[in-house]
């Protein structure tokens, strides 16, 4: 049984104003600015290194590393873009955040620009989540007003700048040099990499892309120290992180916990499961991630036991599926959202997820051909690898993984409606 762990970044989301800078100020908020004005930027960036902080936008690559790739200062600008551009089906823990205590990002935004050398930091949202626009707006006016932003912050000779940037709205503007393309004005779509955005990204110029609870993360770990931070997960997943619950267990929501924690103690949280039925499947991370069954209730969720498992712990989006649904039903619900988000640069992810969605939509329908299970798995071995970025990879996996584990299921949609094996709950999207 994992350590429970008293909630940092939660701590005080059921404050009645729990947005305000006052609050934050009230439960201990910029101490680890202070302690960051004190210390040289390397200093911190060492800090963030020993306390083993993993992005935790979903791939999980080391926070202090990925500051210490930018090259030595030239003179020119360098930036911090936070990519606030949750989409992954799924993944709600960046928008919880920012609308309960948003001033942990700021705060996180200050260190971390302090920490890399950068004036002027950029926030890029998701379009449609404009209640989050106008929070995440007010909280760096607050900021600004109180001296936390701008000019000589709180005497410190350090300047910075913040702008919030709502995009349009696209799954795949949330791949870190798609984002930029969009910040810049053009359509959002992957660049090449390398270079990577450390070495050539906004403008051009050296630029950190971090997740939006990495960055959030920052200020306790300088204020606490990295030990505090490493004393909790595990050896190689250090660190608390917000696992979202969603689907068919009583209370969905957002739970801090340590990496490392099972889903059987997550359910637990969550009041157990919706009208006590058992559970058939379920994504650690977001719908990219290949499901887990029943039989997974006990991998530690840390990237290396996920990974050993056969998945990926990806964002931690946990999205609970009981005995009642169709998995050809939810395959083929993700796999709409793939083919209509994928930006079409490239033909393997671009043709293959159109024609994954068209067979599935016939099993589906119980209107399946012979051969259709084995055309589905090599359309996906063809777009495996195979694809400019990771959003045709990840089309690829609820796939095999649900063929892997319930391909009888997929058999039946030769003959058999889904709605006829596992009538649609009306409660429930699935
Ligand atoms: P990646 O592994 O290619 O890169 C991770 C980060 O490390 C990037 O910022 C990259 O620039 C940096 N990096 C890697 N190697 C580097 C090097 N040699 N030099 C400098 N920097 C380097 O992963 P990627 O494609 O950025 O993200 C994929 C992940 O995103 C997936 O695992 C998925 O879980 C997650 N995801 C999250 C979503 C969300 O809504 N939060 C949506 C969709 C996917
Ligand atoms: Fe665009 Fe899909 Fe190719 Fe990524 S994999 S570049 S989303 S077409």
């Amino acid at each position: 049984m994992t350590t429970p762990l008293a909630p940092v970044l939660s701590a005080f989301w059921d404050h009645p104003e729990s947005w305000t800078l006052k609050t934050y100020l009230d439960h201990g908020g910029y101490e680890g600015l202070k302690k960051a004005f004190t210390q040289k930027p390397e200093e911190l960036t060492q800090a963030i290194k020993d306390s083993g902080l993993r992005g935790r936008g979903g791939a999980g690559f080391p926070t202090g590393m990925k500051w210490g790739f930018l090259p030595p200062a030239d003179g020119g600008p360098r930036y911090l873009v936070v990519n606030a551009d949750e989409s992954e089906p799924g993944t709600c823990k960046d928008i919880p955040l920012m609308m309960a205590a948003p001033q942990f990002l700021i705060e996180g935004v200050i260190i971390t620009s302090y920490a890399i050398g950068c004036n002027h930091a950029f926030i890029y949202l998701r379009g449609e989540v404009v209640h989050v626009y106008r929070r995440l707006l007010r909280a760096v006016e607050e900021a600004y007003a109180a001296g936390y932003l701008g000019k000589n912050i709180q005497g410190s000779g350090f300047d910075l700048d913040v702008t919030v940037h709502a995009g349009a709205g696209a799954y795949i503007c949330g791949e870190e040099t798609a984002l930029l393309d969009s910040l810049e004005g053009r359509r959002g779509q992957p660049r090449l990499k390398p270079p990577f955005p450390a070495v050539a990204g906004l403008y051009a110029r050296p630029t950190v892309v971090n997740n939006v609870e990495s960055v959030a993360s920052v200020p306790e770990i300088i204020n606490r120290g990295a030990d505090w931070f490493t004393s909790m997960g595990t050896e190689r997943s250090a660190g608390n992180g917000i696992f979202s619950l969603s689907g068919h267990v009583n209370k969905p929501g957002q739970y801090e916990a340590p990496l490392g924690i099972t889903l059987r103690e997550l359910i637990d949280m969550a009041g157990g499961m919706r009208n006590g039925n058992d559970i058939k499947f379920w994504t650690p991370g977001g719908s990219s991630t290949p499901i887990f069954t029943k039989e997974h209730l006990d991998v530690p969720l840390d990237y290396e036991s996920v990974g050993a498992a056969g998945s990926m712990l990806g964002t931690r989006a946990l999205q609970i599926f009981d005995e009642t649904t169709s998995v050809v039903r939810a395959v083929t619900r993700w796999t709409e959202f793939y083919a209509h988000e994928s930006c079409g640069k490239c033909t393997p992810c671009r043709e293959g997820t159109y024609w994954l969605k068209q067979i599935l939509r016939r099993l589906e329908q119980g209107k399946g051909r012979e051969g259709d299970i084995e055309t589905l798995l090599d359309t996906c071995d063809n777009i495996l690898g195979r694809s400019f970025c990771a959003l045709g990879d990840g089309a690829t996996s609820s796939i095999t993984s649900a063929i892997q584990y319930f391909r009888e299921e997929f058999e039946a949609g030769m003959h058999t409606p889904a709605s006829e094996l596992f009538p649609p709950q009306r409660s429930a999207l699935f």
